[in-house]
C-alpha cells in the first residue's frame, strides 16, 4: 500500500474537527518544531525533503524559503495561495474542505520556520463555505493554544488571517495575489524583485500553495530524508491529483510520484480506466495550462518506455518547457471529445481572464479565441491554423506573467498533435458543425 502523507486519515469521521485531528496525531509537528527545533532546522528538513511547489511551477520549496530576505526590523510574511482556479484542478479545495487542520498545522510550522508572525490564507472567493470551515478550524486551534500569543509557551506568536479572493483567475498568480491582498486590483507585478525580497507591503514574503504547506507537518515529524525517499528522482514525495473527464472514477487521489500514467488511468486504485466501450484519445495532465498529450505519446511507447507521473516526464517535446504535472488537474478524453472545441474553450477562458496589462497576452488571447471560434463554427480557412501557431509563438515568453504562456501552450500543442482535426473542420464545415460531430480519423 502506497504511503499517504496528506490523506491517510481523510476518511476518519470528524477529521475536520480539532479533537479528532488531534487524536489522530495532529499538531505534533507544531509541538516538535516549536519545542525542539530552531527555525533554521525546520528549513533544513524542508530543503532535504526536495518537496517542490504543488501549485504548478514545481519550484523547490526549501530553496524558495532560503531565498527569503531577512532585513532587521522588517516583518516577514507567509501567504498561502488557496486561489485554486485552474480548470480541472480541485485538489486544494478537497484538502481544505476535508482536513482543514492539516493546512493550519502546516501554516504554523512553516510560519515559525520563516519567522513570520502574521500569515494569510488567500482563498478563492467562490469557496465561501471553505472559508467558513477554515475560520472555524483556526478558532479551534487558537482556543487550544496553537495560535495567538506565546504558542505552547515557546515565545512564538502567530496570527492567521483568512482572506477571500474576488474570483479572478489571475489572482492565483503570486504577485497579483499580493496586490489583491493589499486591496488593489489584482495585476501581476514585474519580477524580479521576487516576493522573497519584496512581497506583501514590500516586505519579504513566501507564497506557497495549500498542498505544499500541508506537506510540512509530515516532513517535520518524519524528517526530510524520509520524504525524499518517496517518489522518484527530483520528483519526491506524493502528489494530489484531481482526475476528471472520461474515466470510470473521477476524484482526488494521492499518488506516489513516479507511477506510470498508464497505471494512473487504468488501475482500479486510481481512475479505473476509460468509460466502457470507449478508448483514450488524449490527456491534459496538469490543468489547462499544459500541452495536450495524445494517447500514442502515453500508451505503447517504443522500447517499452513509460510516461511517469513526475515533473519531468510529461513534456510533449514542443516549445513548452514548464513542468507538465502542473497544478495536478488531470483530464482524460476519449474519442468522443472534440479537440478543436476543447482548445477553443480554454482559449475563451484565458481571453476572459487576461488582466490586459501586456499586449501579447491581451491581444493574442483575443485573436486565438476569435480564430478558434471561427474554425469550430465551420468558418475557418487553412491559413487560420498557421495563424494560431504564429500568435501562440508571439505570446510565449513575451508577457509579464505565466498566463500568456499558459494560453499559448494548449493551442500550439493541440495543432501540433491534432492538425488533421483542425483541417477537417476547415474542409468539412457542414459535417463538423453538426451537433456532437467529432473527427474520428481519415
Ligand atoms: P515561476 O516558475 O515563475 O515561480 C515559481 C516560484 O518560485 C515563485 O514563487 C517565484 O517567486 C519563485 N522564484 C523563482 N525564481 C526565484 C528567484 N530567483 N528568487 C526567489 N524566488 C524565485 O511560476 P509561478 O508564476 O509561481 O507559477 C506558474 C504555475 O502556476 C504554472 O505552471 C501553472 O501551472 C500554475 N497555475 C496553477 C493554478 C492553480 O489553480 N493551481 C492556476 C494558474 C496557474
Ligand atoms: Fe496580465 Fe496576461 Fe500580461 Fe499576465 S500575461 S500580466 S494576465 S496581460
Amino acid at each position: 500500500m502506497a504511503v499517504k502523507i496528506l490523506t491517510e486519515h481523510i476518511n476518519v469521521p470528524g477529521i475536520n474537527t480539532f479533537d479528532v485531528y488531534r487524536k489522530m496525531g495532529g499538531y505534533t509537528a507544531v509541538e516538535k518544531a516549536l519545542k525542539k527545533m530552531t527555525p533554521e532546522e525546520v528549513v533544513e528538513e524542508v530543503k532535504k525533503s526536495g518537496v517542490r511547489g504543488r501549485g504548478g511551477a514545481g519550484f523547490p520549496m526549501g530553496m524558495k524559503w532560503s531565498f527569503l530576505a531577512k532585513p532587521e526590523g522588517v516583518p516577514r510574511y507567509l501567504v498561502c495561495n488557496a486561489d485554486e482556479s485552474e480548470p480541472g484542478t480541485f485538489k486544494d479545495h478537497f484538502l481544505m474542505r476535508e482536513i482543514p487542520h492539516l493546512l493550519i498545522e502546516g501554516m504554523i510550522v512553516s510560519s515559525f520556520a520563516l519567522g513570520a508572525n502574521k500569515s494569510f490564507i488567500y482563498v478563492r472567493g467562490e469557496l465561501m463555505y471553505v472559508i467558513h470551515i477554515l475560520e472555524k478550524a483556526i478558532a479551534e486551534a487558537k482556543a487550544a493554544g496553537f495560535l495567538g500569543k506565546n504558542i505552547l509557551g515557546s515565545g512564538y506568536d502567530l496570527e492567521l488571517v483568512v482572506q477571500p479572493g474576488g474570483g479572478a483567475y489571475i489572482c492565483g498568480e503570486e504577485t497579483a495575489l499580493l496586490e489583491s491582498l493589499e486591496g488593489k486590483r489584482g495585476n501581476p507585478r514585474n519580477k524580479p524583485p521576487f516576493p522573497a525580497v519584496k512581497g506583501l507591503y514590500q516586505s519579504p514574503t513566501v507564497v506557497n500553495n495549500v498542498e505544499s504547506i500541508a506537506n510540512t507537518p509530515w516532513i517535520v515529524n518524519n524528517g526530510g530524508d524520509a520524504y525524499a525517499s518517496l517518489g522518484i528522482g527530483r520528483s519526491t514525495g506524493t502528489k494530489l491529483i484531481s482526475a476528471s473527464g472520461h474515466i470510470n472514477k473521477p476524484g482526488v487521489y494521492e499518488i506516489p510520484l513516479g507511477i506510470t500514467v498508464e497505471d494512473f488511468i487504468y488501475a482500479d486504485e486510481w481512475c479505473g480506466g476509460i468509460r466502457p466501450g470507449h478508448h483514450l484519445k488524449a490527456v491534459i495532465a496538469g490543468g489547462s495550462s499544459v500541452p495536450i498529450l495524445p494517447a500514442h505519446l502515453i500508451l505503447n511507447l517504443a522500447n517499452g518506455d513509460k510516461r511517469l507521473m513526475t515533473y519531468e516526464s510529461l513534456s510533449d517535446g514542443g516549445f513548452a518547457t514548464g513542468t507538465m504535472l502542473g497544478s495536478g488537474g488531470f483530464i482524460a478524453m476519449d474519442e468522443t471529445a472534440c479537440v478543436v472545441r476543447n482548445t477553443w474553450t480554454f482559449a475563451r477562458f484565458y481571453h476572459h481572464e487576461s488582466c490586459g496589462q501586456c499586449s501579447p497576452c491581451r491581444e493574442g488571447t483575443g485573436w486565438m479565441d476569435k480564430v478558434l471560434e471561427r474554425i469550430e463554427h465551420g468558418k475557418g480557412n487553412m491559413h487560420d491554423i498557421d495563424l494560431l501557431v504564429d500568435v501562440a509563438k508571439k505570446i510565449e515568453g513575451n508577457t509579464i506573467c505565466p498566463l500568456g504562456d499558459a494560453a499559448a501552450w494548449p493551442v500550439a500543442s493541440a495543432i501540433r498533435h491534432f492538425r488533421d482535426e483542425f483541417e477537417w473542420h476547415v474542409k468539412h464545415p457542414q459535417e463538423a458543425t453538426q451537433p456532437g460531430a467529432v473527427y474520428r480519423g481519415a
